[in-house]
């Protein structure tokens, strides 16, 4: 396949996206505009210079950067314009549904109510559903590296917006901050009803991803590279039918691999793990879902079916009900059908 034909295909696939942080979509001609309107001075003269500051060695050295790009982030407009931008862009590519993470701590703890947050990320999501034929699912994330307390009192605060909300995460800087950290919040999470995920085996050893399992129980890893560590867990995650949600280019823009040659995907496809490809933080990390799916087919030299069954296993691992999965998974299997011709 040559890559003119690579793109078309990919272009052409119905996606769907289950690990995107939408403070990580925020692009930096936005963050201009956006800190210009709010009167706030960022750290850069210009896109092209806040861009060179996107080279990150680690996790911490991007979330350094992605929590300080959020802080123009103060009014309902302006969750609503950064989500609405996301999804814009993302059913350009062709991606039919969202399963997207906000930080609400990241807003609340600058002095953002939790209600402007989530008034103006919900209206995008609600417009793109009724203008975009998008569909989706809203997780919020604890940020890990803040207490189990903290937590709570986020969960507290997102009660009255149970509606809108279909899940909980657990994101920030990994090392240090193990699953166990949060497993009574998580409990009382999912006694509200809440579904629950967690980053794990990102950065953090195997050992965080059997928590995030065990103590937290979680139905999906983002991320979860780790866990090709241990035979034990991997034989959990294929026995069980776990969803690992990867992201290529996150995974080489923060050194978790060296180059997208050594990217396990393909790995894990073939020992049976139901492995996703997704976006992470788009906008830092030099792509959206189709460059995901682009780099990574190019590095591993991934073959149509592998590609297929990267895009069925996203909405097998989707929060979709069972008749609007099989709905996407078939027409995934026609799309395929037909290119193949
Ligand atoms: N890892 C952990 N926390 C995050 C990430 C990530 O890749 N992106 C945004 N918050
Ligand atoms: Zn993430």
């Amino acid at each position: 396949m040559d890559s003119s034909e690579l793109k078309s295909i990919i272009q052409g696939i119905p996606k769907a996206e289950l690990h995107l942080h939408i403070e990580g979509s925020f692009e930096p001609e936005l963050m201009f505009e956006i800190a210009h309107r709010n009167n706030i001075a960022l750290d850069y003269d210009s896109v092209e210079s806040l861009k060179k500051a996107y080279q990150f060695n680690n996790l911490q050295e991007f979330l350094d950067i992605y929590y300080t790009g959020a802080q123009v982030l103060l009014h309902e407009k302006d969750f609503f314009d950064l989500t609405w931008a996301y999804l814009t862009k993302v059913h350009r590519q062709n991606v039919v549904h969202v399963e997207v993470f906000f930080d609400p701590q990241t807003h609340t703890d600058r002095g953002v109510a939790f209600e402007v947050v989530i008034n103006g990320i919900h209206r995008a999501l609600e417009k793109a559903k009724e203008e975009l034929n998008i569909s989706y699912q809203l997780i919020m994330s604890y940020l890990r590296h803040l207490s189990e307390e903290a937590a709570f009192e986020t969960l507290e605060s997102s009660l009255p917006f149970k509606d809108w909300i279909d899940g909980v995460g657990l994101d920030s800087s990994e090392m240090g901050n193990p699953p166990s950290k949060f497993a009574k919040v998580f409990q009382a999470s999912a006694s509200h009803g809440y579904k629950l995920v967690a980053h794990a085996g990102e950065e953090g050893p195997a050992a965080y991803i059997w928590e995030a399992l065990d103590l937290l129980k979680v139905v999906r890893i983002d991320h979860g590279n780790r866990c090709l560590d241990d035979a034990a867990l991997v034989q959990r995650i294929v026995e069980q039918n776990i969803p690992l949600t990867l992201c290529p280019l996150s995974n080489v823009a923060l050194k978790v691999i060296q180059k997208m040659e050594e990217h396990p995907v393909a790995k894990m496809l073939d020992k049976g793990i139901l492995a996703t490809i997704h976006s992470d933080d788009p906008a830092y990390f030099g792509g959206y879902m189709n460059e995901n799916y682009y780099e990574t087919a190019k590095a591993l030299n991934l073959t149509k079916d592998q590609l297929m069954q990267l895009s069925i296993n996203a909405f097998e691992a989707s929060w979709l009900s069972p008749e609007v999965k099989e709905k996407h998974i078939a027409q995934v299997k026609d799309y395929f059908r037909a290119s193949s011709k």
